[in-house]
């Protein structure tokens, strides 16, 4: 919206200097034209830029249950969390230089007192939105740096902090650009000892570093690098299920990806 307000506002200037101006015919249908313009850009809350500079992606959920997806990003997208059903798929817009990732929430609902919690990617907002708050692992993140320094889109699917639901990342042509995903269901695969239950079913997967904390696992103080930071019996267990997701922090093992000037689609249990 905010990059919206500018056209909007020289749309609803010109179009009132030209009412007072003038009466002419050919005149009067530019000025409808120019309403139409300033009605379109001034009703479109949803939207992050304009529609000749913004970048789509395109979020599916073939689950055949519902996931309540969510954004976190610089800058902030209009739409930070929603429902998507089943079946379901929503176009979000995203500016030039975006970054962020989008992640899906599952087995949310209402409380009595009107506070909104999911079992998995809950963001803690209380909302459906979750406006500038990240999600609680373990959940399949779905990251994103588009327009790098190199101009290249920077994307993966991420295990590191563990998993929740199965998503995959396919860019919108390109030329050589790739499919990031975890499309396997690891909730079916996750060890005992990684396992978050709820309701007696397993609905989320936690990496080793999450579940143990331990600098091997989380790549952390002597093992804070790439070349000290190796696969672990927990990552590999990600990584056999999922080879074309990051398992673990210094993973880059063929799972960060590159494009260009492309949208994304992104599925939930593609
Ligand atoms: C992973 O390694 C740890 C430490 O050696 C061990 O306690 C654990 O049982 C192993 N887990 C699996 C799934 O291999």
């Amino acid at each position: 919206m905010a990059a919206a307000t500018a056209p909007a506002a020289l749309g609803l200037s010109i179009f009132l200097v030209q009412l007072l101006l003038q009466g002419h015919k050919r005149k009067a249908f530019v000025n409808f034209a120019w309403l139409c313009n300033y009605l379109l850009v001034f009703f479109c809350f949803g939207c992050a830029c304009l529609a000749s500079e913004c970048r789509m992606f395109y979020v599916r959920n073939n689950c055949p249950y519902p996931v309540w997806p969510a954004t976190l990003g610089s800058p902030q997208l209009p739409q930070t969390g929603f429902l998507l059903q089943s079946s379901a798929a929503v176009p979000l817009a995203a500016p030039p230089r975006w970054s962020g990732r989008l992640w899906g929430r599952s087995l949310c609902s209402m409380d009595p007192s009107g506070r909104f919690s999911c079992a998995t990617g809950d963001c803690g907002t209380g909302q459906l939105a979750c406006d500038g708050a990240g999600g609680v692992p373990p959940a399949t993140l779905t990251e994103f740096t588009l327009d790098g320094d190199d101009g290249n889109d920077y994307y993966d699917v991420s295990n590191v902090d563990g998993f929740n639901i199965p998503v995959m990342v396919t860019p919108l042509g390109g030329s050589g650009c790739r499919t990031a995903s975890c499309a396997a269901n690891m909730n079916a695969l996750c060890p005992g000892e990684l396992q978050v239950v709820s309701g007696g079913c397993v609905v989320a997967c936690k990496s080793g570093c999450l579940a143990f904390g331990t600098d091997a696992y989380c790549c952390t103080a002597g093992f804070g690098s790439p070349e000290s930071c190796k696969p672990t019996n927990y990552s590999v267990v990600f990584k056999s299920a999922c080879p074309l997701a990051r398992s673990y922090a210094y993973d880059n093992d063929g799972s960060a990806l590159t494009c260009a000037g492309v949208d994304y689609l992104v599925d939930f249990c593609p």
